[in-house]
């Protein structure tokens, strides 16, 4: 296929889950009602998972469960608690599930916050194991799996599972309706099997996730730690190889499906005359326009190496004093699980930073980083990311990373600089940024001095090929694969599971490294 679109996904779902109801499980929801002057609102929340699914489910008109969380979202439901979204042209429907206020603390910023994340990150920040956040956490679970099944009504239904909130949901669908074709994407790595170790209910999570029919990871290198991980943790696995898993006589197809973003949309809108608007604002902001502009953009975790990016842009300074007065870094910090003290002492030691480096260097109404710490709408996103020399993602560990691809998907102009970590899944196939160990403060500090001395050809020539790669495996291709996939696990579709206990199928050859790669 040479082009992704929405029609891709249609295509794949009529052609093969034609009658079957689809089912999507997250545990942030796709849209959240709030009151504004006396009004009812619904505003779609900022998240990739968001919107990588929301075409899935637009295409199908099934039904996406999540947790309510919005202000007025109780009284924008029925009494089954579907609200019709989207709300100006709803296609689908959404089922909210109510957790109390402790049960959602406690399985949200407790196990999947304060214990898988960062096990699955390898950011060396001590997890927090509580025996209650775990018995939340499958409580979560069991309360998820109820609103699945009583969707799913006995049919045959296809779930679509997101994330790590849900490792113990695929196992006790099937067990109650082994009719349902179940798949689950894990958005953030798998860490290598030694880290697995010590997560208490190790064996548990992956006896959960082998419940699924697919189980999608970003990059093959995270299939091969789940599946080393299985070999040494869970008893039932029969084994582990051939791109399969299998526990109990089921058989998990486990496969790297990188996530995207819609390209072509992302480009119309950096086409739009709302970003020139933007564009001006945003420079008035900054006050006298800079030379250069550096930007930054995340939510406020860990896991980014803001802090180690932040002390890159003070080295910078120190190495080359010909940048101060005229280099201006914009760093928008999202706030996220502020509930955890981890994100709030993180807050308040980029704050403290910020205000050191401004203070160290600042000069004649100039000041070298304006840190940002708030949510900006995608208009604004595009309109920085369109005004940048260059943009940092310097993650220490990261799924995927989907800014470094907005990034690239704004370049209209074909111009600009990525500096990029290369423990970001991203790095796989943007192989055209400047490439950075982000543990290692000098070579962001020289890398961001090579982007801005590179020359302009130099910086179209990485710009263009980079846009290629995100044009060609874009968001549409990731759903469209991850559902043909999922109907291959069928038995239906050709006695996968037979055929399993005779030998386990070839691996699939699937990187998205190359902008050519063949697709399965
Ligand atoms: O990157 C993993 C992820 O869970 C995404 O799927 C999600 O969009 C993001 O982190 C933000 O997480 P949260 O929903 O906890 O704010």
């Amino acid at each position: 296929m040479g082009q992704w679109t929405r029609e891709s996904i249609r295509q794949v779902i009529a052609s093969k889950f034609a009658g079957r109801k689809i089912i999507a499980v997250s545990n942030r929801e796709p849209y959240q009602h709030f009151r504004s002057n006396n009004r009812m609102d619904c505003a779609q929340p900022a998240s990739g998972l968001i919107t990588a699914v929301d075409p899935i489910m637009r295409a199908s008109g099934g039904v996406w469960i999540a947790q309510g969380s919005g202000e007025a979202d109780r009284e924008a439901v029925d009494e089954w608690d579907h609200a019709r979204v989207p709300p100006d042209e709803p296609a689908y429907t959404l089922r909210r599930v109510w957790l109390a206020p402790e049960l959602s603390r406690e399985y949200y910023y407790g196990l999947s916050n304060e214990a898988i994340w960062p096990v699955c990150h390898m950011v060396f920040r001590r997890p927090q194991f509580t025996e209650r956040s775990w018995q939340s956490y499958r409580r979560v679970n069991e309360i998820f799996a109820e609103a699945v099944l009583q969707e799913a009504g006995g049919e045959a239904a296809v779930v679509l599972i997101q994330d790590y909130h849900f490792a113990l949901l695929p196992r006790i669908l099937k067990r109650h309706n082994p009719k349902l074709r179940v798949a689950q994407f894990w958005h953030i790595p798998w860490p290598d099997a030694g880290a697995v170790r010590i997560l208490p209910w190790r064996e548990e999570l992956l006896q959960g996730l082998l419940g699924n029919d697919l189980l999608g990871f970003q990059l093959k290198e995270d299939c091969a730690h789940f599946f080393a991980s299985v070999a040494q943790n869970a008893r039932n696995a029969l084994g582990a190889s051939g791109g399969c898993a299998a526990a109990d006589g089921h058989v998990t197809t486990v496969r790297a499906f990188p996530i995207s973003i819609d390209f072509a949309e992302h480009s119309r809108r950096a086409a739009s005359k709302d970003v020139d608007a933007n564009m001006r604002r945003w420079l008035g902001e900054l006050g006298p326009a800079p030379e250069i502009v550096g930007i930054g953009i995340d939510r406020v975790d860990y896991t980014k190496g803001i802090p180690e990016r932040l002390a890159a842009l003070d080295l910078l300074f120190q190495e080359h004093p010909e940048y101060l007065g005229r280099l201006v870094f914009v760093q928008v910090g999202v706030p996220s699980r502020t509930a955890i003290p981890e994100y709030r002492s993180l807050d308040d030691e980029i704050a403290a930073q910020v205000s050191q480096i401004n203070g160290r260097w600042a000069m004649r109404g100039w000041k070298p980083i304006v840190f940002v710490p708030r949510q900006l709408d995608q208009q604004t996103l595009i309109a920085l990311h369109l005004m940048a020399d260059f943009c940092v993602v310097s993650s220490l560990h990261d799924g995927m990373n989907l800014v470094a691809k907005e990034f690239v998907g704004s370049r209209i102009d074909e111009d600009g600089v990525l500096v990029l970590s290369e423990f970001a899944g991203a790095a796989r196939e943007l192989t055209d940024a400047l490439i950075v160990n982000p543990f290692c403060v000098y070579e962001i500090a020289a890398a961001m001095h090579d982007a801005i001395t590179m020359a302009p050809q130099e910086r179209r020539r990485r710009m263009l090929g980079m846009r290629a790669v995100v044009a060609a495996n874009n968001v549409y291709r990731w759903g469209s694969e991850l559902l043909a996939a999922l109907a291959r696990t069928d038995p239906s579709h050709g006695a996968h599971h037979d055929r399993h206990r005779e030998r386990l199928p070839e691996p699939e050859e699937n990187t998205y490294a190359r902008r050519d790669a063949q697709f399965v």
